[in-house]
């Protein structure tokens, strides 16, 4: 992970962080003061006190939210909360999307995916609102936080929960010396979208994914966390890669399946 990482992360927190440290408990909303315990993070109790050059993680209209560092008006003023209620995740993925295709989906068959780099969570509730079983794992405690607080909002809401509950979020790395534990078998599709450097000229990025961006960092050791990948059981292995990119190490995709700005590279077993 590079950036400016967990170091530049300020919790504002008024709860208390209980014995459970229970994201759920009413008197720590979005499990904030535990989570600044559990990570050793600084904790204030008004965003005033954030330091200018840190990052602020608080509670934002009842989401757990992400506010740029006052310090970089290049990043904006608007915090980064996902929320899966958004219009822009409301239409289910179809069998002939470009997602639905490269992970394999044929006449009502849907596969067990892991993903291995969850992130802002958005095709990992792509895929399961199209009804695959999701593995999603995030090793950013920040992102990793931020996905837990919106997968809980949507499993609270009807219309929603039938998706949420088909997503398992997981933290850490499976590169990492404790890596979590996952369900493999030979159905499993892999799936991985590693962070590459900003493509497009900064002032074209929008300012929350150019925030997310500077929290995270690139991820150096993609091609390491695919060779990790393909020594595993599986029916699929899929890479989305920006459009022109090399693919992610030496061997050839089985096939490559292409729709406007999105690439996804999918090998076969081997
Ligand atoms: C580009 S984002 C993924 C975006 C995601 N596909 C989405 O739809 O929102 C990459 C994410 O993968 C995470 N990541 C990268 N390598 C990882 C690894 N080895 N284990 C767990 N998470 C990883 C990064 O922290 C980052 O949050």
């Amino acid at each position: 992970m590079a950036g400016l990482g967990m170091a530049s992360v300020t919790v504002v927190a008024t709860g208390d962080p209980g014995d459970a440290g229970d994201p759920g408990d009413p008197g720590d909303p979005g499990g904030l003061a535990a989570f600044a315990t559990e990570q050793a993070l600084t904790r204030v109790d008004d965003r005033a006190q954030v330091p200018a050059e840190h990052f602020a993680l608080a509670i934002e209209a009842g989401c757990v939210a992400l506010f740029p560092p006052a310090a970089r008006p290049d990043l904006g003023s608007l915090p980064l909360i996902i929320d899966f209620t958004e219009r822009a995740y409301a239409r289910p993925l179809a069998r002939k999307d470009t997602l639905a295709r490269a992970t394999g989906w044929k006449g009502g068959y849907r596969p067990p995916v892991v993903d291995l780099t969850a992130g802002l969570g958005r095709d990992a509730w792509a895929l399961a609102g199209g009804g695959c079983r999701v593995t999603a794992v995030e090793r950013h405690p920040v992102v990793h936080r931020l996905l837990a607080d919106a997968l809980a909002r949507a499993a609270a809401r009807p219309a929603l929960a039938s998706v949420a509950e088909r997503i398992t979020l997981l933290g850490g790395d499976v590169l990492s010396d404790r890596p979590p534990a996952l369900p493999v078998s030979a159905e499993t599709v892999w799936y991985l979208d590693p962070m590459f450097p900003l493509r497009k000229k900064s002032s074209l990025v929008k300012k929350p994914m150019r925030l997310f961006h500077h929290l995270v960092g690139d991820d150096t050791d993609a091609t390491e966390l695919f060779a990790w990948a393909r020594r595993q059981a599986g029916a699929r292995w899929v890479v989305k890669r920006p459009p022109d990119a090399p693919t992610i190490d030496e061997a050839r995709p089985g096939v490559e399946y292409r729709s406007g700005r999105l690439r996804f590279d999918a090998y076969l077993p081997r």
